[in-house]
């Protein structure tokens, strides 16, 4: 069968195959619109070097390249020093955290190292849970800059954070009602945002018309869960952006992300 190349090719394509049965190997679709984005860079791509520099280089990017820019990061991102941040969580979320569950499970680690790569100056979370997500955005954002994290449940938002975070706000209410957002917040100066509430077609649709307005060019929209279901795999796969879908290896059920 499949010996183009001896039996090495043979084990390779067999392992690619169980991968993409088991779901932990889904093939990036090409970016819809290679048009490219102006984002601030650090000059050098080791953490240890980038931590307090202040000036940047400019770099033309699409969300294939700013995904390989994120994932210079990744490969050197020890979340060993992060882990007291995380002391609330139980002995599962913290396996999760530190992607060695079963399924891959990296997009809290490369939610941080995206922060680190572009420093927003503000990031809005839909949907923050116990506030894993908002950790791990918030211990690598810049003291001035701000995270908005919404979530409509009280009895489970923010939970598991242990520390406040100067640059946390925390909006507690209903994303679709407008009427939460604090006056002073401007939506349209976000550099980037994290789609990630209720996981049906409907609530995702209706996140997106209602927010999209506020989309600035540039602007990274992260969604996770896009492949949990066929509803909300349809919505991801209709999106007219740049898009990068990084399932593996971030997160098994669906993790993509897209510039405006
Ligand atoms: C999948 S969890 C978020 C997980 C979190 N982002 C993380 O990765 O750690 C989804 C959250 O969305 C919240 N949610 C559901 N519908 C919402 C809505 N309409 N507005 C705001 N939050 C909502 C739920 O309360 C739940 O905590």
């Amino acid at each position: 069968m499949y010996d183009r190349g001896g039996d090495k090719k043979c084990i390779k394509l067999n392992v690619l195959i169980q991968n993409v049965i088991k779901g932990k190997m889904v093939s990036r679709p090409k970016c819809m619109h290679m048009q490219t984005v102006k984002w601030e860079l650090c000059p050098n791509n080791t953490v240890q070097s980038f931590v307090g520099r202040k000036k940047y280089m400019t770099k033309d990017l699409s969300a294939n390249e700013l995904d390989l820019e994120v994932h210079k990061y990744l490969n050197q991102f020890d979340i060993g020093p992060l882990m007291d941040h995380f002391k609330l969580l139980g002995d599962g979320q913290l396996l999760e955290v530190q992607n060695k569950t079963e399924n891959s499970h990296l997009y809290y680690q490369w939610l941080s190292c995206l922060m680190r790569v572009l420093k927003p100056k503000q990031v809005v979370e839909l949907g923050a849970a116990a506030g894993i997500s908002t950790i791990a955005m918030a211990t690598q954002l810049d003291k001035d800059s701000k995270l908005y994290s919404v979530d409509i449940d009280p009895s489970i938002a923010w939970k598991w954070m242990s520390y406040e975070y100067p640059q946390v706000t925390k909006i507690l209410g209903d994303d679709l009602d407008m009427s939460i957002w604090p006056k002073e917040v401007d939506l349209k100066k976000t550099d980037i945002w994290f789609f990630d509430t209720l996981h049906e077609k409907e609530q995702l649709q209706k996140e997106f018309d209602l927010y999209t307005p506020f989309f600035k060019k540039g602007t990274v929209v992260v969604v996770d869960d896009i492949r949990l279901n066929d509803g909300l795999f349809e919505i991801w796969n209709s999106l007219p952006y740049d898009k990068c879908e990084n399932t593996n290896p971030c997160h098994y059920s669906g993790f993509g992300f897209f510039i405006v």
